[in-house]
Protein backbone atom coordinates (compact mmCIF):
# COMPACT_ATOMS: atom_id res chain seq x y z
CA UNK A 1 0.00 0.00 0.00
CA UNK A 2 1.39 3.32 -0.91
CA UNK A 3 0.41 6.73 0.54
CA UNK A 4 -2.40 9.14 -1.01
CA UNK A 5 -1.64 12.21 -2.29
CA UNK A 6 -0.24 13.53 0.99
CA UNK A 7 1.48 17.14 0.75
CA UNK A 8 4.71 17.12 1.81
CA UNK A 9 6.61 18.55 5.18
CA UNK A 10 9.88 20.08 5.00
CA UNK A 11 10.70 21.18 8.85
CA UNK A 12 14.13 22.11 9.46
CA UNK A 13 15.65 21.34 12.81
CA UNK A 14 18.12 23.99 14.19
CA UNK A 15 19.29 21.91 17.17
CA UNK A 16 21.28 23.60 19.69
CA UNK A 17 21.74 26.79 16.94
CA UNK A 18 22.00 29.53 16.22
CA UNK A 19 21.95 33.33 18.32
CA UNK A 20 19.08 34.89 18.04
CA UNK A 21 21.36 37.36 15.42
CA UNK A 22 21.60 34.75 13.20
CA UNK A 23 17.85 33.61 13.95
CA UNK A 24 16.76 37.32 12.66
CA UNK A 25 18.83 36.95 9.22
CA UNK A 26 17.73 33.59 8.53
CA UNK A 27 13.94 34.84 8.97
CA UNK A 28 14.71 37.83 6.38
CA UNK A 29 16.34 35.78 3.79
CA UNK A 30 13.54 33.18 4.37
CA UNK A 31 10.75 35.48 3.64
CA UNK A 32 12.76 36.95 0.70
CA UNK A 33 13.18 33.72 -1.22
CA UNK A 34 9.60 32.63 -0.19
CA UNK A 35 8.47 36.06 -2.08
CA UNK A 36 10.76 36.41 -4.71
CA UNK A 37 9.74 32.93 -6.36
CA UNK A 38 6.68 31.76 -3.48
CA UNK A 39 5.72 27.94 -2.40
CA UNK A 40 2.31 27.46 -1.68
CA UNK A 41 0.98 26.02 1.35
CA UNK A 42 -1.12 23.42 -0.34
CA UNK A 43 2.33 22.29 -2.39
CA UNK A 44 4.33 21.80 0.76
CA UNK A 45 3.79 22.44 4.71
CA UNK A 46 7.13 24.37 5.88
CA UNK A 47 8.22 24.54 9.56
CA UNK A 48 11.49 24.82 11.43
CA UNK A 49 12.38 23.79 15.31
CA UNK A 50 14.61 26.04 17.15
CA UNK A 51 15.67 26.15 20.51
CA UNK A 52 13.38 27.17 22.98
CA UNK A 53 14.21 30.73 23.35
CA UNK A 54 14.14 31.58 20.45
CA UNK A 55 10.39 29.84 19.87
CA UNK A 56 8.71 33.11 20.22
CA UNK A 57 11.11 35.04 17.94
CA UNK A 58 10.86 32.74 15.06
CA UNK A 59 7.01 32.29 15.43
CA UNK A 60 6.61 36.21 15.68
CA UNK A 61 9.11 36.71 12.10
CA UNK A 62 6.76 34.03 10.29
CA UNK A 63 3.93 35.80 11.55
CA UNK A 64 4.65 38.74 9.20
CA UNK A 65 5.41 36.18 6.15
CA UNK A 66 2.73 35.84 3.53
CA UNK A 67 2.16 31.69 3.88
CA UNK A 68 2.24 29.77 6.74
CA UNK A 69 5.33 27.92 8.16
CA UNK A 70 4.94 26.90 11.24
CA UNK A 71 7.02 26.74 14.55
CA UNK A 72 8.43 23.44 16.65
CA UNK A 73 9.31 22.40 19.92
CA UNK A 74 12.27 20.40 19.89
CA UNK A 75 11.40 18.68 22.67
CA UNK A 76 8.06 18.47 25.15
CA UNK A 77 7.94 17.09 29.12
CA UNK A 78 6.88 13.57 30.20
CA UNK A 79 4.90 15.62 33.10
CA UNK A 80 1.71 16.89 32.08
CA UNK A 81 0.42 20.61 32.51
CA UNK A 82 1.85 22.68 35.48
CA UNK A 83 4.38 22.21 38.54
CA UNK A 84 7.39 22.12 40.25
CA UNK A 85 9.66 20.07 37.33
CA UNK A 86 12.54 22.81 36.81
CA UNK A 87 13.75 23.27 33.43
CA UNK A 88 10.85 21.38 31.64
CA UNK A 89 8.42 22.81 29.31
CA UNK A 90 5.08 21.34 29.19
CA UNK A 91 2.84 20.62 26.01
CA UNK A 92 0.11 22.24 28.19
CA UNK A 93 2.62 25.39 27.96
CA UNK A 94 3.98 25.21 24.39
CA UNK A 95 -0.13 24.98 23.49
CA UNK A 96 -0.38 28.12 25.22
CA UNK A 97 2.05 29.81 23.60
CA UNK A 98 0.15 28.77 20.03
CA UNK A 99 3.16 26.06 18.99
CA UNK A 100 1.35 23.50 17.30
CA UNK A 101 3.94 20.83 16.86
CA UNK A 102 6.68 19.18 18.83
CA UNK A 103 9.82 16.44 17.92
CA UNK A 104 9.42 13.43 20.05
CA UNK A 105 11.99 10.98 19.70
CA UNK A 106 14.68 12.09 17.97
CA UNK A 107 17.93 9.73 18.02
CA UNK A 108 20.14 12.25 19.67
CA UNK A 109 17.53 12.42 22.56
CA UNK A 110 17.16 9.21 22.40
CA UNK A 111 21.31 8.20 22.75
CA UNK A 112 22.26 11.13 24.62
CA UNK A 113 19.21 12.31 27.10
CA UNK A 114 17.90 8.98 28.05
CA UNK A 115 14.70 9.48 26.13
CA UNK A 116 13.87 5.47 26.09
CA UNK A 117 10.19 4.07 24.58
CA UNK A 118 8.19 5.07 28.19
CA UNK A 119 9.32 8.33 28.42
CA UNK A 120 8.36 8.80 24.61
CA UNK A 121 5.39 7.69 25.33
CA UNK A 122 4.46 9.76 28.14
CA UNK A 123 5.74 13.13 26.29
CA UNK A 124 4.14 12.01 23.25
CA UNK A 125 0.55 11.23 25.92
CA UNK A 126 1.02 14.96 26.98
CA UNK A 127 1.29 16.66 23.62
CA UNK A 128 -1.50 14.49 21.87
CA UNK A 129 -4.00 15.25 25.05
CA UNK A 130 -2.81 19.10 24.06
CA UNK A 131 -3.83 18.68 20.59
CA UNK A 132 -0.18 19.30 19.40
CA UNK A 133 1.10 17.82 15.93
CA UNK A 134 3.87 15.21 16.74
CA UNK A 135 6.87 14.92 14.53
CA UNK A 136 7.97 10.98 15.69
CA UNK A 137 11.61 10.39 14.99
CA UNK A 138 12.66 6.42 14.03
CA UNK A 139 15.81 5.18 13.05
CA UNK A 140 18.82 2.32 13.25
CA UNK A 141 22.19 2.61 13.60
CA UNK A 142 24.72 1.57 11.66
CA UNK A 143 25.32 -1.84 13.32
CA UNK A 144 21.56 -2.13 13.60
CA UNK A 145 21.78 -1.78 9.79
CA UNK A 146 24.62 -3.91 9.52
CA UNK A 147 23.42 -6.75 11.28
CA UNK A 148 20.35 -6.37 8.89
CA UNK A 149 17.81 -5.18 11.46
CA UNK A 150 17.14 -1.59 10.41
CA UNK A 151 13.63 -2.75 9.58
CA UNK A 152 12.85 -4.53 12.71
CA UNK A 153 14.14 -1.62 14.70
CA UNK A 154 12.05 1.12 12.99
CA UNK A 155 8.97 -0.99 12.73
CA UNK A 156 9.74 -1.54 16.80
CA UNK A 157 9.81 2.10 17.45
CA UNK A 158 6.45 3.00 15.65
CA UNK A 159 4.84 -0.28 17.76
CA UNK A 160 6.16 1.29 20.81
CA UNK A 161 3.87 4.49 20.26
CA UNK A 162 1.12 2.55 18.78
CA UNK A 163 -0.96 2.27 22.51
CA UNK A 164 -0.78 5.71 22.80
CA UNK A 165 -1.86 7.17 19.56
CA UNK A 166 -5.90 6.41 18.94
CA UNK A 167 -6.73 5.48 15.52
CA UNK A 168 -7.88 8.86 14.16
CA UNK A 169 -5.25 10.59 15.46
CA UNK A 170 -2.17 8.95 13.12
CA UNK A 171 -3.52 10.84 10.17
CA UNK A 172 -3.89 14.16 11.83
CA UNK A 173 -1.32 14.47 14.88
CA UNK A 174 1.58 12.49 13.92
CA UNK A 175 4.16 12.41 11.35
CA UNK A 176 7.03 10.21 11.64
CA UNK A 177 10.53 11.08 10.49
CA UNK A 178 12.71 8.16 9.78
CA UNK A 179 15.79 9.33 10.29
CA UNK A 180 19.12 6.42 10.01
CA UNK A 181 21.42 7.45 12.95
CA UNK A 182 24.73 7.09 10.82
CA UNK A 183 23.17 9.03 8.03
CA UNK A 184 22.81 12.08 10.77
CA UNK A 185 25.27 14.83 10.23
CA UNK A 186 27.75 12.95 8.71
CA UNK A 187 27.44 13.62 4.67
CA UNK A 188 26.50 10.16 4.47
CA UNK A 189 22.43 9.65 3.11
CA UNK A 190 20.71 6.47 2.67
CA UNK A 191 19.70 6.38 -1.03
CA UNK A 192 16.95 6.93 -1.84
CA UNK A 193 16.07 3.24 -2.87
CA UNK A 194 16.69 2.13 0.59
CA UNK A 195 14.73 5.12 2.11
CA UNK A 196 11.78 3.70 -0.11
CA UNK A 197 12.45 0.98 0.87
CA UNK A 198 12.20 1.40 4.70
CA UNK A 199 9.31 3.89 4.27
CA UNK A 200 7.29 1.61 2.70
CA UNK A 201 7.39 -1.11 5.72
CA UNK A 202 6.87 1.41 8.03
CA UNK A 203 3.83 1.93 5.99
CA UNK A 204 2.55 -1.30 5.63
CA UNK A 205 3.74 -1.73 9.92
CA UNK A 206 1.04 1.35 9.97
CA UNK A 207 -1.64 -0.61 7.99
CA UNK A 208 -1.82 -2.75 11.15
CA UNK A 209 -2.37 -0.37 13.55
CA UNK A 210 -4.74 2.16 11.41
CA UNK A 211 -6.86 2.17 8.90
CA UNK A 212 -5.12 5.84 7.87
CA UNK A 213 -2.38 4.67 7.05
CA UNK A 214 -2.12 5.97 3.44
CA UNK A 215 -2.63 9.29 5.04
CA UNK A 216 0.26 9.50 7.35
CA UNK A 217 3.42 11.56 6.24
CA UNK A 218 6.51 9.81 6.39
CA UNK A 219 9.58 12.27 6.40
CA UNK A 220 13.41 11.39 5.93
CA UNK A 221 16.48 13.18 7.82
CA UNK A 222 20.02 12.47 7.31
CA UNK A 223 21.99 14.86 5.45
CA UNK A 224 19.35 15.83 3.28
CA UNK A 225 20.79 18.59 1.16
CA UNK A 226 19.59 20.66 -1.86
CA UNK A 227 21.83 18.36 -4.30
CA UNK A 228 19.85 14.99 -3.24
CA UNK A 229 16.36 16.23 -2.16
CA UNK A 230 15.09 15.76 -5.56
CA UNK A 231 16.26 12.10 -5.36
CA UNK A 232 14.21 11.86 -2.06
CA UNK A 233 11.12 13.71 -3.06
CA UNK A 234 10.38 11.36 -6.19
CA UNK A 235 9.79 8.65 -3.88
CA UNK A 236 6.34 7.75 -3.69
CA UNK A 237 6.63 7.17 -0.27
CA UNK A 238 9.00 9.72 1.27
CA UNK A 239 6.49 12.30 1.96
CA UNK A 240 9.13 15.50 3.00
CA UNK A 241 12.30 15.92 4.77
CA UNK A 242 13.40 16.49 8.33
CA UNK A 243 16.93 19.00 7.94
CA UNK A 244 19.80 19.47 10.57
CA UNK A 245 22.78 20.66 8.95
CA UNK A 246 21.30 22.33 5.89
CA UNK A 247 18.31 24.12 7.57
CA UNK A 248 21.05 26.02 9.24
CA UNK A 249 20.86 27.79 6.03
CA UNK A 250 17.70 29.77 4.49
CA UNK A 251 18.95 29.48 0.84
CA UNK A 252 19.35 25.67 1.00
CA UNK A 253 16.49 25.21 3.12
CA UNK A 254 14.49 26.82 0.68
CA UNK A 255 15.95 25.18 -2.17
CA UNK A 256 15.25 22.06 -0.40
CA UNK A 257 11.41 22.99 0.04
CA UNK A 258 10.84 23.98 -3.17
CA UNK A 259 12.18 20.40 -4.60
CA UNK A 260 9.31 18.67 -2.28
CA UNK A 261 7.05 21.03 -3.40
CA UNK A 262 7.56 20.57 -7.39
CA UNK A 263 7.25 17.07 -6.94
CA UNK A 264 4.19 17.27 -5.07
P1 LIG B 1 21.44 16.38 9.26
O1 LIG B 1 20.54 16.89 8.14
O2 LIG B 1 22.42 17.40 9.72
O3 LIG B 1 22.06 15.07 8.89
O4 LIG B 1 20.50 16.10 10.52
C1 LIG B 1 19.35 15.35 10.36
C2 LIG B 1 18.55 15.45 11.60
O5 LIG B 1 18.95 14.96 12.64
C3 LIG B 1 17.30 16.22 11.56
O6 LIG B 1 16.54 16.00 12.69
Amino acid sequence: MSALTIVPWVIGNWKMNPTGENVQTWTEQFNQLLQQQPISNESCHLAVAPTFIALSQVQHAFSQYNRTVHTVAQDVSRFPATGAYTGEVSADLLKDSHIQHVLIGHSERRELLGDHSEILRAKLTNALNAGLTVIYCVGESLTQRENGQAEQVVLQQVQDIASVVAPDQWASNIVIAYEPIWAIGTGKTASAADAQAIHEKIREGLSQITDSSAKVAILYGGSVKPENAKEFAACPDVNGALVGGASLNAESFYHIAAAFAQSN
